[in-house]
């Protein structure tokens, strides 16, 4: 099973993400007894945003005549993609930052979602060109955003859903490591927590990838 691990946190494999999505892969293979494991990180904090070539080529004001160069953003984006179809699965590492996906998340998804490449324009809307894979987010957050004590609003995953579900990624399931901003013995506790969930969740669902 060939993995693809996003890491989103300017704190690297030092990051509560990482750990959570380690947790994550270690579940996934448990449960593949057996199989082989590669897995492809992806760090996206140094990433380049898109470029005017970039903007310039998914645009519809653009000369179809004239061949664009695949240099800058657009190389960099066509590799992004190379990776993201060359994965049987997908585990993002990344924590909440100001409610939402942090920028270099955001990057990633700008480079990875790209018109008439990774979905289509259709009189019925955008149409995914992906292949489905379980895709599995590990969400660190310094409060809380789920359950009867959220004390935030959650623009991350419902966000982050919809940008996936836009290129064909439908299989998606969220885990999150919520409060790290408490006492160290606290945080001991939240972690143990999360890792309970992650393993009853993994004991009911063995992921089949297509
Ligand atoms: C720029 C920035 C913005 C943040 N915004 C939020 C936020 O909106 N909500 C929250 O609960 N925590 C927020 N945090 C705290 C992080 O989510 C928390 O420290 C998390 O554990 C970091 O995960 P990491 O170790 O994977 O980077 C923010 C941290 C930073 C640096």
């Amino acid at each position: 099973m060939k993995i693809l691990r996003v890491i989103c946190s300017p704190r690297g494999t030092s990051s509560e993400s990482y750990r959570l999505s380690q947790t994550l892969i270690n579940q996934l293979i448990d449960r593949h007894p057996g199989s082989d494991f590669m897995i492809t990180e992806r760090g996206v904090t140094g990433l380049a945003h898109i470029d005017a070539d970039y903007a310039e080529a998914v645009s519809k004001r653009r000369d179809p005549t004239r061949p664009v160069a695949a240099k800058g953003a657009l190389l960099q984006s066509e590799q992004l993609i190379r990776e993201l179809e060359n994965a049987d699965c997908v585990v993002i590492a990344t924590p909440m930052h100001n409610l939402m996906v942090p920028s270099a998340l955001k990057a990633w998804l700008d480079h990875v979602v790209q018109a008439d490449r990774t979905f289509r324009i259709t009189a019925e809307g955008k149409v995914g060109t992906l292949r489905d894979r379980p895709v599995f987010i590990a969400i660190a957050s310094g409060g809380t955003f789920t359950g009867v004590n959220a004390q935030q609003p959650d623009f991350l995953r419902p966000w982050l859903q919809a940008v996936l579900a836009g290129i064909g990624l439908l299989d998606v399931r969220f885990f999150s490591v919520e409060g790290t901003g408490q006492k160290p013995e606290v945080v001991d506790g939240i972690r143990a927590k999360t890792e309970r969930e992650t393993a009853l969740y993994f004991a009911g669902h063995v992921p089949t990838p297509a």
